[in-house]
């Protein structure tokens, strides 16, 4: 189903790889929007949704999860998306919602796409199919070497080691070369912000690049 509301709040994607800082950046940046009288809706990819979860589940906890080709992980990252989509982020869009995307369809584009070599193409029209018109106003990189991605990593607490974390070091530098392409390409969407900043500098840049478009 096409989407077709002209909404009027704003969608901000946070994107890099495991470690970057998304998650306490996008909690300051919820903060400040909220102090400057804004409704914020935080979502997290995959997930956010009943059916979301189910799918998150098969995709990172999956014992037998290395035997799960390309093309199933593409598209059962893209369906927790399609679900997210119209269940949760376009209806908070339409009620003028400032909604923070922890990861959005240039996860897709770059984990699937690029770190797991599938074709341009497909990977682009199925991301598109997938989430409507709704395409991100403004999209955060948060950039980090990859091997400050891989050292955070290992010091998180986490019962579980995820199966997208096992990568090895060639995956993440893959990662990371891919979305500092993909900014380069749409400089009027992206932003890259250098992840190896104090946590308080990166809050900073991203409010810089955040508050004029929200207003
Ligand atoms: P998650 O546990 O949400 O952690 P993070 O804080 O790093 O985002 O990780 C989800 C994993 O799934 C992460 O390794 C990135 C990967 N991923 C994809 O490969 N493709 C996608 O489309 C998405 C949304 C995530």
């Amino acid at each position: 189903m096409p989407l077709k509301q002209k909404p009027s709040g704003k969608l901000i994607s946070f994107e890099g790889s495991e470690g970057s800082g998304k998650s306490t950046q996008i909690a300051r940046l919820a903060a400040h929007l909220q102090k400057a009288g804004r409704e914020v809706l935080s979502t997290r990819e995959p997930g956010g949704t009943e059916i979301g979860e189910q799918i998150r589940n098969i995709i990172v906890h999956n014992s037998k999860g290395d035997e799960m080709c390309a093309e199933t992980e593409l598209l059962l990252f893209t369906a927790a998306r399609a679900q997210l989509v119209r269940e949760v982020i376009a209806p908070a869009l339409t009620r003028g919602v400032i909604v923070l995307s922890d990861r959005y369809l240039d996860s897709s584009t770059v984990y699937q796409g690029i770190g797991r070599n599938l074709a341009a193409d497909p990977v682009n029209q199925i991301n598109r199919f997938a989430v409507g018109n709704v395409m991100p106003d403004l999209t955060i990189v948060i950039d980090v070497p990859e091997k400050v991605s891989l050292a955070r990593l290992k010091q998180r607490a986490s019962d579980l080691p995820d199966r997208m974390e096992r990568e090895n070091i060639d995956f993440y530098t893959k990662v990371r070369e891919g979305y500092l392409v993909l900014a380069k390409g749409m400089p009027e969407r992206f932003v890259v912000v250098d992840g190896t900043k104090t946590e308080e500098v990166i809050a900073k840049r991203i409010w810089e690049e955040v508050q004029d478009r929200v207003k």
